[in-house]
């Protein structure tokens, strides 16, 4: 969602920024804006509705204002349209003080008012303006910087991360953080604050992380952060080991089609290291085998694609660990008054680590006395920060909208937790848990293999990609696979997709089927491959194409009964899903590239989804 960068260094601020602020581009956003104190103390400010381009342009690529302390921002919009006035950074209306936010405050509407009573006049319909004009009216009455960002912050409430400056100090870049991630990074040229480390990762490795109730100075030379109640903070420095190679295309048409490439290795991280004389163990991993014997439940808590991963956690870990697995969407789960104790751990996946429903959800969980594993591709985020362990998905960065190789990693650490725990609490034969180790370690090849085989979905792709709706089914793991092959599709190429359970479509949905209507067929958990077949044939007795997923020794039965059929090679049932997940993935970006989306930036969606 909105990005945040800042900047207070020996070098001309606005061209950092705007660098910043293209990095962070992928998160998604409406609008964009800069803000440049000049060394006369003047606050230059740019912001516009739209891309970044047109900010550029505006600024003649930032060499308009001169000046090296500065803040910038791209926009998602929430309070108030999408519009030039609505953008940040936003001004008190004397000019006074400059705020970028990401985050919503929540009791906006009674400060503007009373701010408007005491003369203070408004120009957007932001939420964020309110605190500008607010820290300004301390500001003018007290004189004192860190006053009145300190009486600001404990009249606002909601989720915030600021960037703010004030004219009167040329040198100076405030931070504060409530709910929302902000990191500060260390250079020799200076000093940065940024939502997302990947907007820093060209200038500096070194970072640490704002916790709740901070507030930042940063200069030129030194950065100082008290706490809530205005005590120095000392702050652990840490290094990112991302490469920047791995935050740009390098010759790709799109991220996502790099992303979707570079599944093999991101599995091959996210394995080897956990795998040790043949055994699966997690670095440094805090919860007791005593603790992982007394829990009678599990609950799996998520969003999005994370979501997905924990479907097909329900069927993979019941399976292993013999234990009723139940998969909740965190923003129902977080209002559902849930039905957990000491006794329930729960599972909370996220590839950002920072989105709030999910967020809130292990709050809840916290609340009820359950403990927290998280699956979390960001270190530092703020989910892992509230858990009460996690195991790291290293897939490194991942820049496109639409998640693959995040998905990928989570489906593997999940499945390889599972059956760490089935080895604990002796749900698993020796002999099957040998095999599984083995066939985890030879799943990043298996994944290359399929991703060979790109010529064929894209010939199906472009047969189908003017298709109004298409649809997926599938039993079991295959239904929560087709979960996820529809998201894609909707996500990136704005075609409507169902995603059913293949037993469910005669209640109801097989009303829709008609002549050339595309059924996409997951079935390539063997087992239930009869009955996907016979839900295949009622699909086609009433006029459907279907292309039809499954392994390489079902092809033959598959071709019997379906119109096209992509393979993927043998794996035990609960690691088909990490095989059968690319050909899907594939699909939906060949149909999106077909109809000319923007694959990497789909319409009003975010990366990471900070608001509620
Ligand atoms: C957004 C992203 C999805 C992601 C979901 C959950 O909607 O566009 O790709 O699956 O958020 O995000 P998380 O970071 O918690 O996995």
């Amino acid at each position: 969602m909105c990005g945040i960068v800042g900047y207070s260094g020996e070098q001309q601020a606005s061209e950092i920024l705007l660098d910043g602020l293209e990095r962070l581009e992928y998160r998604g956003y409406d609008s964009a804006g800069i803000a440049v104190i000049s060394p006369e103390g003047e606050l230059q400010i740019r912001k516009t509705k739209g891309r970044l381009k047109v900010l550029k342009s505006l600024t003649d690529n930032g060499r308009v204002f001169n000046g090296s302390t500065g803040i910038g921002h791209t926009r998602w919009a929430t309070h108030g349209e999408p519009s030039d006035v609505n953008s940040h950074p936003h001004l008190g209306d004397r000019n006074t003080i400059a705020v970028v936010h990401n985050g919503i405050i929540e009791n906006y509407a009674e400060i503007k008012e009373y701010l408007i009573s005491k003369g203070k006049v408004f120009s957007s319909e932001t939420d964020t303006e309110v605190i500008a004009q607010l820290m300004e009216y301390y500001y003018e009455k007290e004189r004192d910087l860190m006053a009145s960002v300190y009486k600001t912050i404990s009249n606002i409430k909601g989720a915030y991360a600021l960037g703010i400056l004030c004219r009167d100090y040329p040198d100076v870049l405030i931070a504060a953080r409530k709910d929302a991630p902000l990191l500060l990074g260390y250079s020799d040229k200076g000093h940065f604050i940024a939502s997302d480390v990947t907007a820093l990762l060209k200038y500096t490795r070194e970072v640490s992380y704002m916790d709740d109730g901070e507030v930042a100075f940063i200069r030129k030379d030194r950065i100082e952060v008290f706490d809530e109640f205005g005590a120095p903070v000392e702050k652990e420095h840490h290094y990112i080991d991302w490469d920047v190679s791995a935050a740009e295309k390098q010759g790709y048409p799109h991220f996502m089609f790099k992303e979707i490439m570079e599944q093999p290795e991101a599995a091959r991280s996210t394995i080897v290291p956990r795998i040790s004389s043949g055994r699966i163990a997690f670095e440094n991993f805090s919860l007791s085998d005593e603790y992982l014997k007394s829990i009678n439940k599990i609950v799996i808590v998520a969003c999005g694609s994370s979501y997905h991963v924990g479907m097909v956690g329900k069927y993979t870990l019941e399976r292993l660990i013999k234990m009723p697995i139940s998969v909740s969407l965190a923003s129902e789960f977080r209002y559902a008054d849930p039905l957990i104790d000491e006794n329930a751990l729960i599972i909370a996946i996220s590839q950002s680590g920072e989105t709030l429903d999910t967020m809130e959800a292990i709050r809840e969980a916290k609340r009820h006395g359950s403990k927290i594993l998280s699956i979390v591709n960001v270190k530092g985020s703020s989910i892992v920060r509230e858990s009460d362990e996690v195991i790291y998905t290293l897939a490194g960065p991942e820049i496109a909208v639409a998640t693959t190789k995040a998905y990928s990693t989570q489906l593997i650490v999940l499945n390889m937790f599972g059956i760490y725990l089935a080895e604990l609490l002796g749900t698993i034969e020796k002999e099957e848990y040998i095999q599984l180790i083995a066939e985890l370690r030879a799943l990043p090849d298996k994944m290359s293999a399929v991703l060979e085989d790109t010529e064929r979905i894209k010939l199906y792709a472009s047969r189908y990609f003017n298709q109004e709706s298409i649809f997926y089914i599938g039993r079991n793991i295959d239904y929560a696979l087709g979960l996820e092959g529809g998201l894609k599709l909707k996500e990136i190429s704005y075609i409507h997709s169902e995603s059913y359970a293949a037993g469910e479509l005669k209640h109801g949905t097989i009303s829709l089927i008609d002549n050339g209507t595309l059924v996409m067929a997951v079935g390539t958990y063997g087992k239930l491959l009869e009955k996907t077949i016979s839900n295949i044939l009622e699909v086609k007795t009433r006029g459907a194409d279907v292309i039809a997923l499954t392994t390489d020794s079902h092809r033959e039965a598959m071709e019997k009964a379906a119109d096209m059929v992509i393979t993927v090679p043998e794996a035990p049932v609960i690691l088909l899903p990490s095989l059968g997940i690319i050909p899907l993935q594939l699909f939906a970006y060949y149909v999106a590239l077909m109809r000319g989306c923007d694959i990497d930036k789909p319409r009003n969606l975010a990366k990471s989804v900070t608001v509620e």
